[in-house]
């Protein structure tokens, strides 16, 4: 009878080629696998939580622009403009699904908001983000270049969102901008996520200055200032400061709840930044908010930021959502000699509590307010609120 025989250095051969080939496939599995770059388990996930006229747009800039980062701005708003005559408090908790959802680049619950038949140009001011307007959305700007808002708005473009997930599925970091987040408590679910790497920037500007910014354009604001508003009726010269009023209530109602007695899942994910000093510093307080969420600058970005920092002008006669190039310094100062004593004199009464808890110094006078030697701006130290007292300041005439 014929009997298979197999030497046993011929068996030995065999199981290391096989083993060798499994190390080999899975290795190439490995690399073609979409995943790999980003296995979504490892993302981080970054809320550029801000107001209205903050720097915010700029900011997200910063990030958009990175190789890593898939960008998006505002998704909130399609909340906001899509349900009929709400109030900020109803709208919360569907922000913050929508949120949950983009995060895990599930953008189904973003179409519920879109036209049936939708492209990636209805999302919200989508040509801000760079990833849409690289592969696999756009071929246009190859992923670890500069964009161009104009030229990419002008020829990319896609039928449907599903191309949108797939990009975002690509990129290590997911950065949402939003300005209509006025409390963390309904993040704390994202918080606790484990399949979330919540990460929140929390971009804060001198009131007197966000005023400044929003009168030039004013009629931009009047759809989310009645839904901040709750729709109450009042005098229309009295809905600014009431609107200011609400965003500074809304810093201190945040920056307490991060820093002071934050929860166990929110240490060490909240970072405050105060546009002022991104102005004055852009460079390194750039760097630190990169180092916060894991992005590595880069020499391109780097040249990037500084050339829109330390551009020419005052640009005050701007568009509302146009990020142009111009001395950030410089604009952070404009309020002081463009408003009205008695209205920086208001703005600081209604947001009396925020400015103290921010760092930001109050005018007893014209005079002083338009002394530029004299700054208004308390220095950050490294722990920044220790000097605070303990107990609460009351909100509720900050
Ligand atoms: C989407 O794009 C297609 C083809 O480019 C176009 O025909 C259609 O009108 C667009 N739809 C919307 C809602 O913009
Ligand atoms: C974008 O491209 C347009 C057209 O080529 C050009 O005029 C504009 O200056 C560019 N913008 C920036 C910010 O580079």
């Amino acid at each position: 009878m014929p009997r298979c025989r197999v030497s046993l250095s011929t068996m030995i051969f065999l199981v290391i080629l096989q083993g060798a080939a499994v190390v080999l496939f899975w290795g190439w599995y490995a690399q073609l696998s979409p995943c790999n770059s980003a296995p979504s388990n490892d993302k981080v996930h970054v809320l550029l939580l801000s107001s209205w006229r903050s720097g915010s747009s700029f900011l997200g800039q910063v990030f958009s622009q990175h190789p890593s980062v898939f960008y998006l701005m505002e998704p909130g708003w399609h909340v906001w403009t899509r349900l009929q005559r709400p109030g900020a408090r109803v709208l919360r908790m569907a922000v913050r699904d929508l949120f949950r959802s983009i995060f895990q680049c599930d953008f189904s619950a973003m179409e519920v908001y879109l036209p049936v038949q939708h492209n990636v140009s209805n999302l919200f001011m989508w040509s801000h983000s760079r990833a849409l307007c690289s592969p696999p959305v756009c071929p246009l700007t190859p992923r670890n270049e500069l964009s161009n808002q104009t030229v990419c708005s002008q020829t990319c473009d896609a039928i449907g969102l599903r191309v949108v997930e797939e990009a975002c599925a690509t990129y290590s970091h997911v950065v949402l901008k939003e300005v209509r987040f006025f409390e963390l408590e309904s993040l704390y679910p994202l918080l606790q996520d484990p399949s979330l790497d919540l990460r929140i920037i929390h971009l804060v500007r001198d009131p007197r200055a966000v005023m400044r910014s929003r009168e030039q354009s004013a009629r931009a604001f009047m759809n989310d200032d009645a839904i901040l508003l709750e729709q109450k009726n009042m005098p229309a010269a009295e809905v600014q400061y009431q609107v200011i009023q609400e965003i500074c209530r809304s810093h201190v109602r945040i920056n307490e709840r991060a820093i002071l007695k934050p929860p166990p899942f929110l240490k060490g994910r909240y970072k405050m930044v105060r546009y002022e000093d991104v102005a004055r510093n852009p460079l390194e307080e750039i760097n630190n908010m990169y180092e916060f969420v894991g992005l590595k600058m880069t020499k391109q970005l780097g040249e990037w930021i500084y050339r829109v920092t330390h551009g020419k002008g005052k640009g005050s006669k701007k568009e509302a959502f146009k990020i142009t190039s111009r001395n950030a310094a410089d604009v952070s100062q404009a309020w002081r000699s463009v408003l009205p004593y008695n209205k920086v004199k208001r703005i600081q009464e209604v947001c009396k509590g925020a400015m103290s808890l921010l760092g930001y110094r109050t005018v007893n006078s014209e005079k002083e307010q338009k002394r530029l030697d004299i700054d208004l701006l308390v220095p950050q130290e490294p722990y920044q609120f220790s000097w605070l007292p303990a107990k609460t300041e009351h909100p509720s005439n900050s």
